[in-house]
């Protein structure tokens, strides 16, 4: 008798809302449609080293598509091709290969493909491995919006809701006070969070790495605005924003990280600069994790399903090397080596920058 055919899959990276609803997708239409086995690596790619995995039953991703997180557990400090041999913060890191360690594990499993879901640190080792013989098929994940090959990312429209309620919700703060309020989003090194919840919030002031800021400019707007007899304003800030000739403020050094820079803080320093230049108070709120937390939109929960079945669509087809991504409408296959190339960032010309310019926005430029 033929063994049943098996799959493995895992999530890396930072945890984003509607990996679960992939998870759910890739795991119901294997078992329905396929008949797949499914294992589930645990912690990302630590599970795929350290031998962590269990499997993956039916009743296992039931009422779980609303959940935030990942039921399998995630890191983003698991690179097999680099691999820390010892974790602890501040301590002398040494790094490995042990690459050889997860392939063979992965072959011990005896699955004809990995589905790896994660940001462009997560679908570059997935390439990486590809192209040392595992099969895999990728799904894109990640809050930031920031990667090739896809139009959009799922998770992305759930932090720009959250952000768009944040910003909406400091408002009455900056109306009552004459104040500048000051929000800042993630989003790393693209700043497509904040376009998008700065412009949704109506943000008088949208700054982006995009578009590094000159201050007088911003001081421009919030002056005039308080001469026209608006007291107060809104700004909305990417933590990878800067201004033009300075660098971007970082939080910390993650060393074991495939991307070890965390980026944070640039609202405290704009808060201050303001507040001299113009002498309105300035407050600012940073809101890091929350966007990252909870349940994911119905549009985040839709696009997860697509991608996930997709996904199995594509594991069927012996489409490895590949990652199902957003192009217009439709849900295609695409080959990992786009999202490897790096992030994609904001195109200076985007349309939505463009209309908020038309009604008055300023970037800060
Ligand atoms: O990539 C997702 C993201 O939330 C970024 O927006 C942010 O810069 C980073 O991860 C934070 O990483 P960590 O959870 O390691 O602090």
């Amino acid at each position: 008798m033929k063994p049943a055919r098996s799959i493995a899959i895992l999530t890396g990276g930072g945890d984003c809302p509607g990996t679960n609803a992939v998870i759910r997708a890739v795991v119901k239409k294997a078992i329905l449609e396929l008949g797949l086995k499914v294992v589930g690596i645990e912690d990302g790619f630590d599970g795929l080293v350290n031998r962590k995995w269990r499997k993956l039953h039916y009743m296992d991703v039931s009422g779980i598509l609303t959940a935030g997180g990942t039921i399998l557990g995630t890191a983003n400090k698991c690179d097999p091709y680099r691999w820390p041999e010892c974790k602890e913060e501040g301590k002398a890191i040494h790094f490995t290969d042990v690459s050889k360690t997860a392939i063979t594990n992965l072959d011990g499993l005896g699955v004809e493909c990995l589905v790896c879901i994660g940001g462009d640190g997560t679908l570059s080792i997935g390439n990486r491995l590809c192209q040392d013989g595992v099969p895999i098929v990728a799904i894109p994940k990640t809050i930031d919006n920031d990667l090739r090959g896809t139009d959009v990312t799922f998770g992305f429209d759930t932090a720009v809701s959250i952000a768009t309620e944040a910003i909406d919700r400091v408002h009455s703060t900056a109306q009552s006070h004459h104040r500048v309020m000051i929000v800042e989003v993630m989003g790393r090194t693209s700043g497509w969070i904040a376009l998008y919840s700065g412009v949704a919030a109506g943000g008088d002031i949208i700054l982006l790495p995009e578009i590094p800021y000159a201050l007088e400019s911003i001081v421009r707007t919030v002056t005039k605005r308080a001469r026209s007899g608006k007291r107060f304003s809104i700004v909305v800030v990417s933590e990878g924003a800067r201004p033009k000739g300075g660098s971007t403020v970082v939080q910390r050094i993650v060393e074991t990280s495939h991307e070890p820079v965390r980026l944070g803080g640039i609202s405290y320093v704009l808060g201050h600069d303001i507040e001299q230049a113009t002498g309105i108070e300035c407050r600012q709120v940073v809101l890091g994790h929350l966007q990252r937390g909870g349940p994911p939109t119905p549009t985040d929960r839709v696009l997860a399903t697509r991608l996930g079945t997709k996904a199995v669509e594509m594991i069927e087809q012996r489409q490895h090397g590949h990652m199902a991504g957003v192009k217009g409408n439709d849900i295609v296959a695409v080959t990992l080596d786009e999202p490897a190339q790096g992030p994609r960032y904001i195109p200076p010309d985007h349309p939505l920058i463009a209309s908020a310019r038309s009604i008055g926005t300023c970037f800060g430029d």
